[in-house]
């Protein structure tokens, strides 16, 4: 049942053009397809092989005459001519009952298709493998206005629109849209002079809220030709918002569908993360077309080599954009959250798999963001101008082919004369690697010996030593720069690096985070002081205040200490200067959140209590708030902005201080500056801040009423109105707010972000997901066990909720693994949760 990487082989046909004809109908769409067929070179021939499932076969022909195929579970299998020879198929499919959301489904009556990674053997028999590419060319008949597919419209006429799309493709990337939608339209004419028409597709009604989605691409397209020199090569690009959608968007050639949360925006509706979402993904998406459609994969195996480096480039993009030490930051955090969690637990894999049941359950953080950290240090250890060129060199080699990461690291070793040996262990080795560090001093000489070991995974006990480039510098005593940031490469398992550094100068070590380890090192709270107040490098600036901000919590939540001074007389120099970029004060001032403090006591041999890691973060904050009062409260007024409202990284910085203080000093005033912003707010992001901090004190009831109904007509709205009552309540009442709201007429369990809004947050709410007996545990086992037979996809995605089970107590271990057991055990369980649960359960 598990495809594996070393049973590769090459499909025994090429595709030289591919028609597709659709009818369609809600419950009985007819597809006819019509494929011209060679025998592949590199094949092994034998009969046709097409994948196919859930599909009524009408008809088969080839070369006109019909054919009796043999169908199978996935698919078919026909005895085919020795030559070229024309494939014809009609099947019947009924989007209308796809809630699976994979494949060709309805959403809010319009239809919609979302075929990565393995959707389109749903709409008909065809090698739905990404190694195979061909030219589309899709009619579409239906009443509805609207009616869009890949590439450039042929012809529209009376119910019918011809689309061709003359850039070969994989399956992965067909898209089909028909329905009542009205466009945000705009022009991008390209650095090579092509004119390109772009609209973002919209419900009617949701036309206002397209503007910020349209100038994030706009940028993009822009940018991906200044900075890799990558022009668009269509004569449209379209891109659809979409309600029922199972990730975040997806990049069809030249027809981006969305899932709307990620497209529409307005200053009443949306926040300031909610804007930042939507450019980077909108980059994400348009950035695809060259890194994943122009060169896509040879097989899924190789997804980091679309994702990995399309994520990078997004956040290349965002740092441009807005300011690259913030998203360095972010990303780093985002990294430490979401994929060191995955990488030490049960689900660690490596960024290029070697095994899987579902592909589906692959496109993780690991794939994703650790793709996209090896992407960067590789840049680091060849220079940005290196990189630029392995760049050129992998377009200009590789477009239009379906390609592999041995492809990738070609090209670099090609253009650098680099040696990548090593580095590609990256590549096949799971696990988060720890870096130790300990110094040793003779005068002015000092020895930093590096120790570098990763931890075991599932299916690898023994690890090797990878290649870590370290950037660090150092700082005196008296705050200036004594070494300015130069990177070594860490490439043993023990190293040792001299330097002349004088007594007293302070390390400043991984900066810009340029390795994703997890770095231990003894170093005093003076030093670590001395760094978040004299750092040049902006992501050990933050460390260094994040790393005393977690030993104080650390020692509180151990040792029943009382909150570190030292810490809070550290912060508050850097909240007042005003230098710095508000933003980054707002990072500065965040605590480390319950999730990341028991990853941390895990990580370091000690059993985290959910209850005591609450108590003591919510002494820590009461103790800031107090420590600090009057600061914050300068800073409150300080950071207000006076006229409209405008998402800008500048403006959005200053609001997320504004909205750090004021979460604080509603621990000194019960909440008035609260409930006065929550009032006045004219945007969502100070709306949504306010109500959180109401519910954060437990004084939201009546706030919580009010948002509803001024907000009940819009479903993203609401979504946040379900999410934060789970995602803030006190921890002992989670899992009864959450089990309320499901019996809300507005929770529609069907719709994966109504879904996610409750249950992805009760999940997120550490001390009420933990709480005491399980309540939390069986509520998202009962839901989970009632989705899957309605949607795998996401079903699977979520019950990853569970895999920290290995960290807490026994209790707890016994709690969540029977909870996952009770999953494992439903009748008819899906291949997709049961390969999770399976892998949670080891
Ligand atoms: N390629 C899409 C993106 O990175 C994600 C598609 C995920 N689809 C899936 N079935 N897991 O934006
Ligand atoms: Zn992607």
């Amino acid at each position: 049942r598990a495809t594996l990487l070393s049973e590769y082989r090459p499909f025994s046909h090429l595709i030289d053009a591919v028609e597709l004809d659709f009818r369609l109908a809600p419950n009985a769409t007819r597809v006819r397809s019509r494929i011209a067929f060679r025998p592949n070179p590199a094949g092994e021939g034998g009969p046709l092989r097409l994948d196919g499932e859930g599909l009524t076969l009408i008809s088969a022909r080839i070369d006109g005459k019909d054919v009796a195929p043999r169908i199978l579970p996935g698919g078919l299998v026909c005895e085919v001519p020795d030559g070229p020879f024309t494939w014809e198929a009609e099947v019947e499919i009924d989007p209308a009952s796809n809630t699976a959301l994979e494949g060709l489904y309805m959403s809010n009556g319009m239809y919609c298709t979302q075929c990565e990674a393995e959707g389109f053997r749903k709409i008909t028999y065809y090698p739905d493998r990404p190694d195979v590419m061909a030219p589309f060319t899709v009619r579409i008949e239906s009443d509805l206005p609207v009616l869009l597919s890949n590439g450039n419209p042929a012809s529209r006429e009376g119910g019918v629109a011809e689309w061709h799309d003359p850039h070969p493709k994989p399956a992965y990337l067909f898209a089909l849209v028909a329905g009542d939608l009205v466009a945000h339209e705009d022009a991008f004419t390209t650095m090579e002079g092509r004119e390109v028409a772009l609209a973002v597709w919209v419900r009617p009604g949701d036309e206002g809220k397209c503007a910020y989605a349209m100038d994030a691409l706009i940028r993009s397209m822009r940018w991906d030709e200044t900075e890799y020199g990558r022009p668009y090569d269509l004569d449209v690009f379209n891109i659809v918002a979409v309600d029922d959608f199972n990730m975040g968007a997806m990049e069809n050639k030249g027809l981006n569908i969305f899932n709307s949360r990620y497209v529409l925006a307005s200053p009443e509706t949306a926040t300031d993360g909610d804007y930042g979402r939507i450019e980077a993904i909108v980059a994400h998406e348009y950035f695809h077309n060259w890194t994943g459609n122009r060169i896509t994969c040879r097989d899924w195996f190789q997804l980091c080599l679309k994702e990995g480096l399309t994520v990078f480039r997004d956040q290349q993009f965002t740092g441009d954009m807005r300011s690259p030490a913030v998203k360095r930051i972010e990303d780093a955090h985002l990294l430490r959250g979401r994929q060191f969690r995955e990488d030490n637990g049960p689900l660690a894999h490596p960024v290029r798999p070697e095994s899987y049941v579902e592909i589906n359950n692959f496109y993780t953080a690991t794939v994703y963001e650790k793709g996209a950290e090896l992407i960067g240090m590789l840049r680091r250890l060849v220079g940005p101008d290196a990189y630029r060129r392995a760049l050129d060199l992998y377009f200009e080699r590789h477009d239009g082919e379906a390609c592999t990461i041995e492809d990738w690291l070609a090209v670099f070793e090609d253009a650098t004369g680099r040696d990548l040996a090593q580095f590609k262990r990256w590549y096949s080795q799971a696990g988060t690697p720890r870096l130790a560090v300990e110094t040793a001093r003779d005068g002015n000489a000092l020895a930093v010996t590096f120790r570098q070991s990763t931890p075991p995974t599932p299916g690898q006990p023994e690890k090797r030593p990878v290649v870590l480039p370290v950037a660090l510098g150092a700082i005196g005593p008296d705050g200036t720069e004594l070494m300015p940031t130069r990177v070594i490469e860490v490439t043993e398992a023990e190293q040792t690096e001299r330097f002349d550094l004088p007594e007293g100068a302070v390390l400043s070590i991984l900066r810009d985070f340029s390795a994703p380890v997890i770095l231990t090192r003894e170093q005093s709270a003076q030093d670590r002081a001395l760094l978040l107040a004299h750092d040049t490098d902006p992501f050990n600036k933050w460390e260094a205040g994040r790393t005393l901000a977690k030993d104080a919590l650390v020692a509180m939540i151990t040792d029943d200490r009382a909150p570190d001074t030292a810490y809070l007389d550290a912060l508050a120099p850097v909240l007042g200067d005003e230098t710095l970029d508000p933003a980054f004060r707002a990072l500065v001032l965040a605590i480390p959140s319950d999730d990341d403090l028991a990853q941390t006591l895990a990580s370091a041999g000690t059993t985290p209590d959910p209850q005591r890691i609450d108590r003591a973060r919510h002494a820590l904050i009461g103790a800031l708030a107090k420590h600090l009062e009057e600061q914050l409260s300068g800073l409150y007024d300080a950071m207000r902005i006076d006229g409209p409202y405008s998402p800008d990284a500048g403006d959005a910085g200053r609001r997320s201080l504004r909205n750090a203080a004021l979460l604080l000093l509603s621990h000194r005033d019960e909440g008035a500056r609260a409930d006065a912003q929550f009032e006045a707010a004219d945007n969502m992001t100070d709306e949504l801040a306010a109500l959180t901090t109401l519910l954060r004190i437990d004084r939201a009831d009546e706030s919580v009423a009010r948002f509803h109904d001024r907000w009940r007509d819009d479903r993203l709205v609401i979504d946040k109105w379900f999410s934060v009552q789970v995602m803030h309540a006190p921890g002992p009442k989670a899992a009864d707010v959450a089990a309320r709201l499901t019996e809300h007429p507005a929770f529609d369990w069907k719709n994966p972000n109504r879904f996610r809004a409750v249950m992805g947050a009760l999940g997120a709410n550490h001390a009420g997901f933990h709480a005491e007996g399980g309540t939390a545990y069986d509520l998202l086992a009962d839901w989970l066990v009632r989705l899957d037979p309605v949607n795998p996809q996401t079903t699977a995605r979520m019950t990853t909720l569970f895999e920290t089970w290995p960290r807490y107590d026994a209790d707890r271990q016994a709690l969540m693994r029977a909870a996952l057991e009770r999953i494992g055990n439903a009748p008819g369980l899906s291949r997709d949760t049961s390969e999770m649960v399976s892998r949670m359960l080891g």
